[in-house]
C-alpha cells in the first residue's frame, strides 16, 4: 500500500518528533490538520496519553506519530502508544527488537531513524516496516556524519522495497524535489518546525537561532546522553566547547560518566536542569521551552541543523507544510 494511503497524508512531508516538550500537541496538531504527518516528541507516558488525544480531536481523520528517544524511552511510554493505538513509532538513538515487534503487533508503523549503513542493516533485520535516512546536517542529535542525499541511497539499498524518508537540509520545496527525485518516499524537517508559532521552542531560542551565522557539532549537552548534536553558539559553548565544536575534557568527562542519569524520572531532570549555568560543566540535552526563564538560551542546548541559515523568519505550521510540499514554491 503507498505509504501517504497508509498514513492518511496528503503530502509526503514528516514533522521530526523533537523532545524535552519542543514538539507538543499544538504543534502535531497543526501539521496534521495540514495533511502532513505530526509527530509527538517524547514526554512523560501520562502527558503522551494526553497529547496523542489532543491531536486526534484537532486532527480526527489524521494519522499520529510519537517519537522515541530510546536513551529516555521506559516501558510505560510504550504501553501509552499501544493504548493509544498510535500510528507510526519513531524510533531513534538506539534500537530495540523486543519493542520493535511488541509496537509492530499492537497495529503501530515502526520507522527507524539511522545515520550509518550498519544501523539500517540491524533496523530492518529487527524488522523496521522503515527507515529515517538521517545526514549529518541535521540539526539536533546525529546518527552519523554523512550528508542526507549522499546516505540516502545507502539506507534505500538497505530498506529494499520499504519507505525510506529523509531527514536533514529540508526546508523548502525544492529541497523536498531534490529528496523525491533521489528517491525518498517522503522527507521529515526538524528545525523549520521548530520555527513554527506552534513550537514550543523559547521565542528568545527561536531569535536566537534565525540571527546564526554558523551551526555545528558538539558534545557538549550530553549530560545522561553523551551523543553528537547541531547547535548554535551560547554562552556555555563559548566557555566549554573549543575551536572544532568539540566539548572540553571537563563537560566530556561529565557526560561520559553520566549514562544512568537517561534514567531519572522527568521530574529529578528537570531540577538538574534548573542548576545549570554557563559556568558549570555539567549541561542536560533539553532545549529551551516556552516555560523556562529567558536567560536558560546563554546555558541550556540551542538545536538548530543547517537550514537554519537559510530559514529567514518564524511562521506558522501550515505555512511550513505548505512550504515543504512538493508542489510549492
Ligand atoms: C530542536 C530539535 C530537537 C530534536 N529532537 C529530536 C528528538 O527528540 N528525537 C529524535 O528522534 N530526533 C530529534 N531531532 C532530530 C530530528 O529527528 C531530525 O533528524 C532533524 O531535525 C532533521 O534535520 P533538520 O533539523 O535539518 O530538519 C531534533 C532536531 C531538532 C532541530
Amino acid at each position: 500500500m503507498d505509504l501517504l494511503d497508509r498514513l492518511r497524508l496528503d503530502v509526503p512531508v514528516a514533522q521530526a518528533g523533537m523532545g524535552g516538550g519542543l514538539a507538543g500537541p499544538e504543534l502535531a496538531a497543526a501539521v496534521a490538520a495540514a495533511g502532513a504527518l505530526g509527530t509527538l516528541g517524547l514526554t512523560a507516558p501520562d502527558r503522551l496519553t494526553a497529547a496523542v488525544e489532543r491531536v486526534r480531536e484537532a486532527a480526527p481523520d489524521r494519522a499520529v506519530a510519537v517519537n522515541l528517544l530510546m536513551p529516555f524511552v521506559r516501558r510505560g511510554h510504550v504501553d501509552a502508544c499501544l493504548r493509544s493505538r498510535v500510528d507510526v513509532a519513531v524510533m531513534a538513538f538506539r534500537i530495540d527488537r523486543a519493542m520493535i515487534a511488541r509496537l509492530r503487533e499492537g497495529g503501530v508503523f515502526v520507522f527507524v531513524m539511522v545515520g550509518t549503513e550498519q544501523q539500517a542493516r540491524t533496523a530492518i533485520a529487527w524488522g523496521a516496516d522503515g527507515l529515517i535516512a538521517q545526514g549529518g546536517e541535521a540539526g539536533g542529535h546525529l546518527t552519523g556524519d554523512t550528508d542526507a542525499l549522499r546516505f540516502l541511497p545507502v539506507a534505500l539499498r538497505v530498506a529494499e522495497d520499504r519507505p525510506v524518508l529523509l531527514a536533514g537540509g529540508i526546508a523548502s520545496a525544492e529541497d523536498t524535489r531534490a529528496a523525491l527525485a533521489a528517491g525518498a518516499h517522503g522527507v521529515v524537517a526538524g528545525t523549520r518546525f521548530l520555527l513554527t508559532r506552534e513550537s514550543r521552542a523559547h521565542r528568545a531560542y527561536q531569535q536566537r537561532i534565525l540571527a546564526a551565522d554558523r551551526t555545528f557539532r558538539t558534545t557538549l549537552f550530553g549530560l545522561g546522553w553523551p551523543a553528537p548534536h547541531r547547535v548554535v553558539a551560547n554562552a556555555a559553548t563559548r566557555r566549554w566547547c573549543g575551536d572544532d565544536g568539540g566539548a572540553r575534557l571537563a563537560p566530556r568527562l561529565v557526560n561520559v560518566l553520566s549514562g544512568p542519569m537517561a534514567r531519572l524520572p522527568d521530574r529529578a531532570a528537570a531540577s538538574v536542569n534548573n542548576l545549570q549555568t554557563p559556568m558549570l560543566p555539567l549541561f542536560s540535552p533539553i532545549a529551551p521551552t516556552l516555560d523556562m526563564p529567558e536567560s536558560s538560551v546563554e546555558r541550556t542546548a540551542l538545536y538548530a541543523g543547517e537550514t537554519v541559515l537559510r530559514i529567514e523568519s518564524v511562521i506558522s505550521a501550515a505555512e511550513a507544510v505548505a512550504e515543504l510540499s512538493p508542489g510549492g514554491h
